[in-house]
């Protein structure tokens, strides 16, 4: 079977809704489909013992991961992608860029299992971290070493929405010699491209947005140079992170919608944080959409919008939060985010349970802290239903 990509240098000149699309897509001339084939081959056939069909072992690459990888990089605007089994492979896959012996800086309030891979894992392999406030310019100044190789950066910080200066700290880094790497997860590449500030490596769970569908884990790794996409696709074979060609089909499958998907829900998510902001049993909303927030005026200017993610501290200690929580019943008590579905989760035993309590306390999580990742429900439904959960007794 013949695989034709006709347009594949024009679509990446194209808007990102049509990239969405056609990014990547690898139709087949056999029988003429309108999307790319799923190949669930581990090995391809050498036509003779000198050549073969551009593709050998899955392990190595796939047409179907390769059409997802294509795609991805024309979101982002990258020169090369890998597409990785999950999120955390995508993490460990780019921080295998660094040497033991390199510092790494990284923000204080990061996703969980990021923080438990650099904290635990790579910090036993020999690489060193400095965990810091990263809106603090100051603090951020003052953590770097002479063995500083990397900064890492989550904006807006999981989970609460601390959005960071793309452009100052890659122009911080620079300046230091270190490379800078951005987990865009939270924002996806409609809302957030981190090249255009001058960072080095994006990566996302695809789990969330990306795919958008909670029906998968992945990950990818993008590149803005060729030798680091040169280096990261050669790491991403030789630890064997690559996704099977089913998820990288189910990723393709939900980035087609990736635009309208963010519109709607960041819709809902503005509607939501304001009903929060007002409710007498809410102490505080992070949401980068308000005009309370912090970095308001800041993510307007690196974001095309606050995106669907929002936290928010209940008044008086656990027991509200408790109650919002369990008493909610569109919202499910999941971890995870960036679905169509709405969910709601505890950060300090669920998606923060691997930082230690004074890693928690550092980055401000607190047992009154919420996390909601809103959906494509109809908003006035999922408003009614955090009202009665938080008014019920
Ligand atoms: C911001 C962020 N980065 C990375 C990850 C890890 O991704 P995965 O769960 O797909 O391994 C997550 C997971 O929740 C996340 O929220």
């Amino acid at each position: 079977m013949m695989l034709v990509n006709l347009h594949n240098t024009e679509i990446r000149l194209m808007e990102f809704e049509t990239k969405c699309i056609h990014g990547g897509v690898h139709k087949d001339q056999q029988y003429n489909s309108v999307t790319t084939p799923i190949y669930p081959t581990s090995t391809f056939y050498w036509n003779s013992l000198e050549s073969n069909s551009g593709y050998d072992y899955t392990r190595s690459g796939n047409p179907t991961r390769a059409a997802l990888e294509e795609n991805i990089m024309a979101l982002e605007g990258g020169v090369g992608c890998v597409a990785t089994s999950t999120g955390m492979s995508a993490t460990h896959c780019a921080m295998a860029l660094f040497s033991p012996g390199d510092h790494i800086v990284a923000p204080s309030d990061l996703y969980g299992g990021s923080f438990r891979l650099f904290d635990k894992f790579l910090a036993e392999k020999g690489l060193s971290f400095t965990f810091v406030d990263m809106t603090d310019h100051v603090q951020l100044a003052a953590a770097f070493t002479p063995a500083t190789k990397g900064v890492w950066i989550e904006t807006p910080s999981n989970p609460l929405l601390k959005v960071i200066d793309l452009a100052f700290v890659a122009a911080l880094a620079k300046k230091h010699g270190a490379i800078t790497l951005c987990d865009n997860t939270f924002m996806s590449p409609y809302l957030q491209r981190p090249f255009e500030f001058g960072i080095d490596i994006v990566m996302h769970s695809t789990t969330k947005y990306i795919n958008g569908h909670s029906d998968v884990v992945g990950g990818c790794v993008v590149s803005k140079s060729k030798e680091h996409a040169d280096r990261i696709a050669w790491i991403c074979n030789a630890l064997g992170l690559a996704c099977s060609p089913f998820d990288a089909w189910l990723v393709l499958r939900g980035i087609k919608t990736l635009g309208c998907r963010m519109e709607a829900q960041q819709a809902n998510a503005m509607k939501i944080a304001r009903f929060l902001e007002n409710h007498p049993l809410i102490e505080k909303v992070y949401y980068p959409g308000l005009e309370s927030h912090p970095q308001h005026a800041l993510a307007k200017t690196q974001q095309r919008g606050p995106g669907a993610m929002l936290s928010f501290d209940t008044k008086d200690g656990r027991e509200i939060a408790e109650r919002v929580c369990m008493k909610t019943k569109l919202f499910d008590v999941c971890v995870s985010l960036g679905g169509i579905e709405s969910l709601i989760s505890f950060p300090v035993t669920m998606s923060h349970a691997s930082m230690t309590a004074e890693a928690r306390a550092r980055a401000g999580i607190t047992e009154k802290t919420v996390r909601v990742s809103v959906g494509l429900e109809h908003v006035d439904d999922l408003i009614a239903d955090l009202k009665q959960a938080l008014e019920s007794v």
